[in-house]
């Protein structure tokens, strides 16, 4: 084993901003228009375009791409507003039931908890999915908690690994004959809900992609990027992120049969615009002003200057990309040296966005965890837990008696610093300290 160097401070998830960044927030500011305006519109484009496509060097200003990607994807100020949209926009309410996995973060549930339904918990796999080890949800539990209440599971690609919506629609599927879609009851909301619920005609599937823009995998036999796979999509582009724009975040849906994309674009605008049906942009044109108000909304857009930073994120994302897979050869070579179960973010049919490196260290408890967790933080290198279950959590109840595996999951579990602002050498930093703690806690 290679002798620990000097002592470094690794932090965890740094957001990783460049000059480019900085210069384009500066031209948005000089610019006189600082909310939610044209850079928002174009971030929303490119979104759009990278989604169904893969690139991110599109040029979206053209009248074609306006046609072809203007209307597809809503920039909003974070993913916990783009999931409470995305399911308010469906229609979701009291009365309904929304399955979510035991093992997330707490917006996945809370955003339904917002719009009045009942959260139903399923736990993960044992020890996660097979071939990646990621705490996907088990498929069986999955079938069997859907009722006729259901109207949508939230399904979550933790730290960038996509879940296997093959066998997710195919479950919502087969249970098709236990839905009744919502029937409209006048509002403007409730006919385009009841429509976007009787085109679908099953329990919706409603991504939590916050970790995962830029993800694909094989889906019904073809490459699909995240966004362009379930139903509707929330994206995170919250600071430790690997695409940011400080906070924020995106939604989006796939087509629907006989409903513009346009309607539903509108119909994001306005909820997170006070349901005003003027925005700031156009009622600066001239004699402009009325406006009618036409639900008691939401206000959760993003601003130029987040569109900014997204903007010229984007530019550099596929590159960002590529860096992290370098890291992780490095934390994979360690883990195997070691035992250690880590995640695989890459397989035949799948390709992370490589965003969280999860590790879980066979043969210890809790305390072992946390206390390799205090003395990689001692040695200068951050870490963390991704996540404790929400079951655990005092809002849901602090009871994960239910759900075994989630615990299992999360009792030997640490992540491990993974961003690209890490230099060769703090990466060898990490997977040295990661060896002599584990060896002193472990004992071998
Ligand atoms: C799985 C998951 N979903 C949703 C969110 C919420 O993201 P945001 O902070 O953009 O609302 C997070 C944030 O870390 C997350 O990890």
């Amino acid at each position: 084993m290679k002798e620990v160097t000097a002592k470094r401070v690794i932090s965890f998830s740094p957001p990783d901003i460049s000059e480019l960044e900085i210069e384009e927030v500066a031209e948005a500011l000089r610019s006189g228009w600082i909310t939610t305006g044209p850079r928002t519109k174009l971030l929303e484009r490119r979104l759009a375009a990278y989604i169904e496509t893969g690139k991110s060097d599109i040029d979206c200003t053209t009248e074609e791409a306006i046609a072809n990607y203007g209307q597809k994807v809503v920039c909003l100020n974070s993913a916990t507003s783009s999931e409470e949209m995305n399911l308010r926009i469906l229609g979701v309410r009291e009365g309904d039931e929304v399955i979510v996995p035991a093992y997330t973060y707490t917006s996945t549930a809370s955003a339904a908890i917002h719009c009045g339904a009942t959260v139903k918990f399923v736990d993960i796999q044992k020890d996660g999915d097979p071939v990646t080890h990621m705490p996907e949800m088990d498929y069986e539990a999955l079938e069997a908690a859907i009722t006729p209440k259901t109207k949508a599971i939230v399904p979550v690609d933790l730290g960038g690994i996509v879940c296997d919506y093959d066998r997710i629609f195919d479950i919502v599927e087969r249970k098709k004959d236990l839905f009744t879609p919502l029937e409209s009851d006048g509002s403007p909301l409730g006919e385009l809900s009841s429509r976007i619920q009787k085109a679908i005609g099953r329990v919706a599937v409603v991504a939590d992609c916050a970790h995962s823009l830029g993800a694909s995998r094989i889906f019904r036999g073809e490459k699909k990027y995240c966004g362009a796979i379930a139903d509707f999509t929330s994206f995170s582009f919250h600071a430790v992120k690997n695409f940011t724009t400080a906070e924020g975040g995106a939604s989006t849906w796939r087509p629907l049969a006989g409903i513009d994309d346009a309607e539903i674009y509108k119909m994001y605008q306005l909820h997170s615009l006070h349901g005003q049906n003027k925005d700031a942009l156009a009622k600066t044109k001239v004699g402009s002003w009325e406006y009618d108000i036409i639900g008691p909304w939401y206000k959760c857009n993003m601003t130029d200057i987040m569109a900014a930073i997204g903007l010229r994120q984007l530019d550099r994302y596929l590159g960002l990309l590529e860096r992290r897979v370098e890291i992780m050869k490095q934390y994979d070579a360690v883990c195997e040296e070691l035992g250690i179960r880590h995640m695989v973010h890459h397989t035949a049919n799948m390709d992370s966005s490589n965003h969280l490196y999860l590790i879980r260290v066979p043969g210890i408890g809790e305390a072992e965890r946390n206390l390799i967790i205090e003395k990689m933080a001692e040695r200068g290198v951050a870490t963390n837990v991704h996540y404790k279950p929400l079951p655990m959590m005092t809002a849901y109840g602090k009871d994960c008696s239910a759900y075994p595996n989630s615990y299992d999951y999360y009792h030997n579990l640490i992540t491990l610093p993974f961003h690209t602002l890490l230099s060769d050498e703090d990466v060898d930093y990490v997977c040295e300290t990661l060896k002599e703690v584990v060896v002193g806690v472990r004992g071998y």
